[in-house]
């Protein structure tokens, strides 16, 4: 791992395969049991995501000058409840979906209750890691404030909350303020908490950047799953690993199918160019996370 110095000497983009490998080797030590539900947690965790909620952590770090020792914990945290959610978004009840990152869904390699087991088990082990990581137990309140972030972006008021809704507008035509937030919910919450959780470690960050990052953040959020939901109408299966066009025969609610793919492309860029303008106000080091949001708002997987 780099120094801080050397960090800044680098382009994010050069540091970005190293970063995963050392986010992935902590994740694995987790990960590690031979039971079958354990397997099933490998299997969800370790099956090419693209990890980019703990790049975010890190790019989010590196703007706030925190040592990455202490990011590590976080990435490895929002990575773990990312694919809790994607194992049970996956489930009958919910997107009922086969594929997931190229591979079958948890739910058939393995069955239903393991894959319902295997989320629960995830979800807890990012709190278990937060509050038990010891580079960051010698900062309590910062360990404390993290799973409070975190807590509040997966519950009721953020990703299962915006899963809720979401299952709620199958079949409805919402308003474009009704589908923001339903996205800024089931998506944009986990992507807020990513870029928040390194500022727990800065409780001095003055409230005005503080709110800049948050609003950064949001559209970040929202840029992402407009792109996703694009991805499921122009993208290909092969590329995409996941089922092209299962929004569609859901009859799910999404961005492009209600307002048009040309104005969800339009909608991306307002929202990067507020984000921008967002990140330009929180000033400092912006390479990393300018870099992330470019990568995030225009991908092909
Ligand atoms: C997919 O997220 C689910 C959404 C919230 C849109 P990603 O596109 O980050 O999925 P992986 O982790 O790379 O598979
Ligand atoms: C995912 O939204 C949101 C989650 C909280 C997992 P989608 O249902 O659009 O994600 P994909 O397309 O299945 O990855
Ligand atoms: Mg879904
Ligand atoms: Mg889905
Ligand atoms: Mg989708």
């Amino acid at each position: 791992m780099l120094s801080r110095q050397e960090n800044a000497a680098q382009p994010f983009a050069q540091r970005v395969d190293s970063i995963i490998k050392r986010v992935e080797a902590c994740l694995d030590e987790h990960l590690a049991g031979s039971d079958q539900l354990s397997h099933a947690m490998a299997y969800s965790v370790f099956n090419g995501g693209k990890r980019l909620r703990p790049l975010l952590v890190h790019a989010s770090g590196e703007l706030l000058d925190i040592d990455p020792d202490l990011l590590l914990a976080p990435a490895c945290a929002v990575e773990l409840i990312h694919c809790y959610s994607l194992v049970h978004d996956d489930l009958p009840a919910m997107d009922d979906d086969a594929l997931r990152r190229g591979r079958p869904t948890t739910h058939l390699q393995f069955d239903e209750a393991t894959a319902i087991l295997a989320g629960d088990a995830l979800q807890a082990m990012a709190f278990e890691i937060l509050a038990s990581e010891p580079a960051l137990t010698a900062r309590p309140n910062s360990a404390l404030r993290m799973c409070a972030t975190l807590a509040r972006a997966c519950g009721a008021q953020g990703m299962a909350g915006g899963q809720a809704l979401d299952l709620d507008m199958e079949g409805q035509r919402p308003d474009k303020t009704a589908l923001e937030h339903m996205f800024a919910l089931k998506t944009g919450a986990l992507i807020r908490a990513s870029i928040l959780l390194p500022a727990c470690l800065r409780p001095e960050l003055p409230a005005a950047a503080h709110a800049d990052l948050t609003k950064f953040a949001d559209c970040l959020g929202l840029g992402f799953q407009i792109c996703d939901d694009l991805l499921d109408i122009e993208g290909e299966t092969a590329v995409i690993g996941k089922t092209a066009g299962s929004d569609q025969a859901l009859d799910k609610a999404t961005w492009p199918a209600l307002f048009g793919c040309d104005p969800a492309r339009s909608r991306i860029a307002e929202l990067a160019a507020e984000a921008s303008i967002c990140l330009d106000r929180v000033g400092g080091n912006t390479e990393a996370l300018s870099w992330l949001t470019d990568r995030l708002l225009n991908r092909d997987r």
